[in-house]
């Protein structure tokens, strides 16, 4: 078997223009600016246009990304999209954004794993890089949670926004994948789920949409408890395993669902908030794009560092978790290579 190091080569977001802020909120149901942003941290969440599909916004963070890359569409070898909000039930988003990208005949494939989508997928797409199956890889968190948000619940409406977030991985002589902790536990997936669309219930009716039974259902208190216990297990593990401390992390990255839990989970780990990358405040909770997003800021404002160890923690529905351990690099080596 080939082994390989991998590198993040490029990163890119984007977010639709539409925002819908906390005093947009105050008009629709019973609730308070104070009220958010003491629970939550949340200011403002991005929605998609009604035809702006995920794979479009996915296709405006995967073009953003091979730029920064300084690649082209042609130099990719597999595309990954780690979505629960995809453009169709099948086929899979990744299939239309590879035909969007005009690069037919590359393989891609959708991950469904929530907002744990981003930490799976540079899982996988790691792992394939570094096994020699593919050179360059796209892997692409991209969701639009507020299709499948109940507007009139103040529970879950003030939480979610639509976003994308890509990064385009290469193989190199430095390996930047130090370790990773995954997890899932389906013993109560009505913990946080949508309850009818699948094979579990009937076909959606129309008793079902006069329900709301095909919107987001969620238990805030269980998952709330669940997050910060799971953020700070997988953290934990996956520092041991990279054989590295808190203190040698130069930036937390974790998912976005709640300023609450990120400094729960920050402040049991020691790891200072000034090191904890947190844009809640823009974007809400965009599940699988919220990672990629907040690396791809973090870049731009020009914070990472060669060298800088990475921790991009998060969780989700399933119940889902993960961590990884990652090394930025800005070296480009030999092994890249040009992809034929
Ligand atoms: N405005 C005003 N009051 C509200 C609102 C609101 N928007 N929402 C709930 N309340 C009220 C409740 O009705 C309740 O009132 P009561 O005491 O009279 O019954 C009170 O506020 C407290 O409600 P809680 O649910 O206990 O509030 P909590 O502090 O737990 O915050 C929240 C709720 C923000 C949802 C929190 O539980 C949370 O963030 N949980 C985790 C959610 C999460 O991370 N989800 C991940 C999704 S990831 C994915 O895979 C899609």
């Amino acid at each position: 078997m080939t082994t390989t190091g991998v590198r993040i080569a490029g990163v890119g977001h984007y977010v639709p223009e539409r925002i819908i802020s906390n005093a947009d909120l105050e008009r629709m149901f019973d609730t308070s600016d104070e009220w958010i942003t003491t629970r939550t941290g949340m200011k403002e969440r991005h929605i998609a246009a009604p035809n702006e599909p995920t794979s479009d916004i996915a296709l405006a963070a995967a073009r953003n990304a091979l730029a920064n890359a300084g690649l082209s569409a042609k130099d990719l070898n597999a595309i990954i999209v780690a979505t629960v909000t995809p453009d169709y039930m099948f086929p899979a988003t990744a299939c239309i954004l590879g035909a969007k990208l005009e690069i037919p005949g590359v393989p891609g494939f959708d991950m469904e794993i929530a907002c744990s989508g981003f930490i799976y997928g540079l899982t996988v797409a790691a792992s394939l890089v570094r096994t020699g199956v593919f050179k360059r890889v796209l892997l692409v968190g991209a969701e639009e949670l507020s299709r499948m948000t109940n507007y009139e619940d103040r529970g879950t409406a003030i939480l979610f926004g639509d976003g994308a977030g890509a990064v385009v991985l290469e193989a190199s002589d430095t390996d930047c994948f130090l370790a990773a902790e995954l997890g899932a536990d389906g013993q109560h997936p009505s913990d946080l789920f949508l309850p009818v669309g699948g094979t579990a219930a009937p076909p959606i009716s129309a008793e079902d949409i006069a329900q709301k039974r095909n919107t987001i259902h969620m238990n805030g208190r269980e998952v709330f408890r669940f997050a910060v216990t799971k953020m700070i297990e997988a953290t934990t593990i996956t520092l041991k395993r990279a054989g590295i401390a808190s203190s040698d992390v130069a930036w937390a990255i974790p998912h976005q669902a709640n300023r609450r839990i990120i400094e729960a989970a920050a402040k049991r780990l020691d790891i200072p908030t000034e090191r904890v990358v947190i844009n809640i405040q823009n974007y809400g909770n965009t599940s699988a794009a919220s990672i990629p997003i907040a690396l791809s800021e973090t870049f731009a404002a020009g914070k990472l560092k060669d060298g800088d160890v990475l921790l991009f923690v998060g969780f989700g529905g399933g119940l889902s978790w993960g961590a990884v351990a990652w090394r930025w690099s800005t070296q480009r080596t030999a092994v890249s290579g040009n992809v034929a």
